[in-house]
């Protein structure tokens, strides 16, 4: 961002913090809803009551959080490793993210990391959410959001499977790809992606968060055509699609809710519904089988930015069941004071198997 462009955001910023404060000394009916409203978007402080499942270890070489994951039909599930994200203390800040391969199928599975082939800057390799794609003839697809230098980028790699590595097809940077969290891949080269927030910069992303405004939004990408096609979110995070494809599922952590939109021939989406939680929603993933949506959350977030050895951020994982009926089933799966797991991130299913992973701590592998 141009220094001249960063000054006059600051000012606009300014100016809706001044116009926000003024609202507050007139309180208006409506402005104390609002306020009151943005209050319980930020309170992110539930304890929570241990909720155990009885098959479960820490899954060994993953101590650097394991923020995104996504299990291939076959099995394979990747996870992205060593997120350094805005205001959160990374246990390893000068050690590039990673990409770690873990195949299910196993009976004792092992995760291994992935090499990277040359050319690509590891060492500012910052990865966050994942997707993959997988084509007809199953070649393999992994889309990794990257914020090397805290910017945005989508890198496409294609795994080579014979000697566990990735090879670096392209960066993919748009003007509209500002703040990236998560992507869904919709075809080799084309991706829905979530921006968490408007503004990139580390100083206006938290003032946007403070004053609570639903600057955040969906954006369709192809090389052919980038648009806007879902926006008024406060922190659209997690993203995924329903096993027929005709649903995009959006998480609006700030929000405390899962949004349902149906997607249409020429990409764009429209709003079908939403449902209330009352926890920081992060990743969705979708078990291919029941279309049952598993959801990592934060019930206690704003304890991800203490780094507080005495008040560890909690774990928490969901399972929705029937979302699109009149009465969806939510079940507490899982939650941990932090003891065990701290800062859940993302919680996704296969064959009886399931994996939790968290933004900057270790991972959970459990069999159900
Ligand atoms: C925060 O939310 C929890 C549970 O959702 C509620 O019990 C608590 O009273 C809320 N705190 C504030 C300050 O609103
Ligand atoms: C976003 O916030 C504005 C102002 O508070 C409000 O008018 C608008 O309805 C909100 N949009 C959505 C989609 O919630
Ligand atoms: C997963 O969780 C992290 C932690 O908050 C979040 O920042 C990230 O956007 C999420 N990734 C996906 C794929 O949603
Ligand atoms: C849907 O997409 C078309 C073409 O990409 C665009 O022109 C139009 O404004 C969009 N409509 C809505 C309702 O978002
Ligand atoms: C967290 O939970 C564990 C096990 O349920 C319990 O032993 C421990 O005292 C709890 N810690 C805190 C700080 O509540």
């Amino acid at each position: 961002m141009g220094k001249l462009l960063a000054v006059a955001l600051v000012g606009i910023a300014a100016a809706l913090a001044a116009e926000r404060l003024l609202a507050f000394r007139y309180q208006t009916d409506l402005s104390r809803t609002c306020a009151a409203e943005n209050r319980n978007r930020l309170n992110a402080s539930r304890e929570v009551a241990p909720v155990t499942l009885p098959n479960c270890r820490l899954i060994k070489g993953i101590e650097t959080g394991s923020e995104d994951i996504d299990i291939l039909p076959n099995g394979l599930a990747f996870i992205s490793s060593g997120l350094k994200y805005p205001g959160i203390k990374s246990p390893a800040p000068d050690k590039p993210g990673e990409i770690f391969l873990m195949d299910l199928n196993e009976d004792n599975p092992r995760a291994v990391e992935l090499r990277i082939s040359r050319g690509f800057d590891l060492a500012s390799f910052n990865p966050h959410g994942i997707s993959t794609y997988v084509d007809k003839d199953d070649n393999v697809y992994l889309f990794v959001v990257n914020h090397p230098h805290q910017k945005s980028t989508v890198e496409l790699f294609k795994f080579v499977e014979d000697d566990n590595s990735l090879v670096h097809l392209k960066t993919i940077r748009h003007d509209l790809l500002t703040s990236v969290n998560d992507v869904v891949a919709m075809g080799p080269d084309s991706f829905y992606a979530t921006n968490d927030h408007y503004f990139c910069d580390f100083i206006l992303m938290f003032l946007e968060m403070f004053l609570g405004l639903n600057w955040s939004n969906v954006v369709y990408y192809s090389p052919k055509e980038v648009k806007e096609v879902a926006a008024g979110f406060y922190s659209a995070n997690g993203i995924n699609i329903s096993p027929d494809r005709r649903y995009i599922y959006v998480a609006d952590a700030f929000d405390h809710n899962v949004h349902v939109m149906e997607k249409h021939a020429n990409w764009n989406l429209t709003h079908v519904k939403t449902l209330q939680l009352d926890t920081l929603v992060d990743n969705l993933s979708i078990d291919p089988h029941t279309g049952d949506i598993w959801i990592g959350c934060h019930p206690n977030g704003m304890k991800l930015f203490y780094s507080d050895p005495e008040n560890l951020p909690a774990s928490e994982v969901l399972r929705i069941q029937n979302i699109l009926s009149e009465e969806p089933t939510v079940t507490r799966v899982y939650t941990d004071n932090g003891s065990v797991l701290q800062g859940s991130s993302v919680a996704s299913v296969y064959e009886g198997k399931l994996l939790i992973g968290t933004v900057f701590h270790r991972a959970l592998y459990c069999e159900l």
